[in-house]
């Protein structure tokens, strides 16, 4: 039928409908693309910073119908304090300078709320001559707060982590140290239940009271060893150890250890090469530095698998090197063993608190100095370095 060859009668009388691809080439293009934005304040401003043209977005962040704001000073948007320090103009003249600049930071909206702004201002040129400015802002508060949200949420997580392991910590620091503490006391408790027993029976004869007072004696040396380490622990990790720097020999602090120990040790088990050696040390300190690897080495090492210690001067200062041939380090654990209460699998049968090398560690870098761990892993034995500078006022340039 005639019907469906013809053209309903409204069309054909209608002018021909545009598309938006014809407009996208007319003039009125960018306006509409621009005023179509609903989540971007548009606009233009003149070289005197007065606003020249308002779109939707514009409208809806900042608050202002067109006609409120055209022909005004875009300081209108900024805090007073903003004002004041002149960042309205500064910001224009970046643009002017550099082709364009960010600013991002709290501006107000008509009603008087604030919300973060995240600008950019474009400098329009016309050959050469400054026109005017495009400026882009968004409205980043929601963005902003979430982002706030996650950080805070972060401090949170990492506080809880921090707590959860301070608890464990607390809790290995009790177990370890009640278990270190709980051998001594029982042998004082023995010591002390036989010489009573002999005495009620009537045979405490001077042999007995000798032997008893030796282990009473041995006991209660342990004892206050641990609570040395304990107290020290305490306080350095509170960062409260105070160190006296005085020059010192290194060789003969090393000597007086060496001698200490090579009491209860078999003869010639403890080798060492000591040279003079100067440096700007705690005495007391480096000391206690040196017992413990020493103590160490012959810990983790079997009768009478010799020990070597060895203090030689350096071009920065001094090193310090306590070398065995025990038991050795499994290697992924060289760096934990520094971490305060932290005992290898090598250690179950030896007596410790895993306090020593944390405190030794501590010690060193008190001096601006380092300490490290070395071995050829399980039964290959290990050294211990330390390297300390000469002078207190070598701290920066420490030896590594
Ligand atoms: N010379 C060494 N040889 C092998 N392992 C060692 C040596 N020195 C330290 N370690 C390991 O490092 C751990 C921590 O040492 P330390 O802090 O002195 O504590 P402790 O001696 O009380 O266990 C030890 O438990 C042991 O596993
Ligand atoms: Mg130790």
């Amino acid at each position: 039928m005639a019907v469906t060859q013809t053209e309903p009668a409204d069309r054909t009388s209608a002018p021909p409908k545009r598309t938006l691809a014809d407009l996208a080439h007319g003039p009125e293009a960018i306006r509409l693309l621009v005023d179509a934005v609903l989540d971007y304040a548009i606009f233009l401003i003149g070289p005197d910073g007065n606003v020249l043209t308002w779109n939707q977005g514009a409208e809806r962040i900042k608050g202002y119908k067109a006609h409120e704001v055209i022909g005004k000073h875009i300081s209108m948007f900024y805090t007073a304090k903003d004002v004041e320090a002149g960042r309205p103009e500064r910001v224009l003249r970046q643009a002017e300078r550099q082709g364009r600049a960010y600013d991002e930071g709290w501006r107000l909206r008509k009603d008087g709320t604030r919300f973060w702004a995240d600008a950019s201002v474009h400098a329009l040129y016309d050959h050469g001559r400054l026109y005017g400015f495009a400026k882009i802002t968004r409205d980043m508060t929601d963005a902003r707060a979430a982002a706030e949200r996650e950080r805070q949420l972060d401090v949170e997580r990492e506080a809880r982590l921090a707590a959860e392991e301070a608890l464990r910590a607390r809790d290995r620091f009790l177990s370890i140290a009640s278990h270190e503490l709980k051998t001594p006391v029982a042998s004082l408790q023995l010591s002390v239940d036989s010489l009573l027993l002999n005495r009620e029976r009537g045979n405490l004869d001077q042999g007995r009271i000798e032997r008893g007072l030796e282990r009473i004696e041995r006991a209660v040396r342990r004892m206050s060893a641990l609570l040395v380490e304990l107290l020290d622990v305490s306080r350095l990790e509170r960062g409260a150890t105070e160190f006296h720097f005085t020059d010192v020999d290194l060789s003969g602090i090393a000597e007086e250890v060496i001698d200490r120990f090579a009491g209860v040790e078999p003869k010639d088990r403890i080798l060492f090469d000591l040279k003079p050696t100067l440096v700007q040390a705690d005495a007391a300190r480096i000391e206690q530095v040196i017992s413990n690897l020493l103590d160490n080495a012959l810990k983790y090492s079997s009768r009478p698998g010799p020990v070597h210690v060895a203090i030689t001067p350096t071009e920065q200062g001094a090193l310090i090197e306590v070398r065995d041939r025990g038991v050795g380090l499994s290697l992924d654990r060289k760096d934990r063993l520094f971490e305060p209460f932290s005992r290898g699998d090598n250690a179950v049968s030896v007596p410790g608190m895993g306090l020593g090398l944390f405190i030794s560690r501590e010690i060193v870098a008190g001096h601006g100095g380092r300490i490290s761990a070395e071995s050829g892993g399980d039964g290959k034995g290990t050294t211990f370095r330390v390297t300390l500078p000469r002078t207190q006022s070598d701290r920066a340039h420490a030896p590594g």
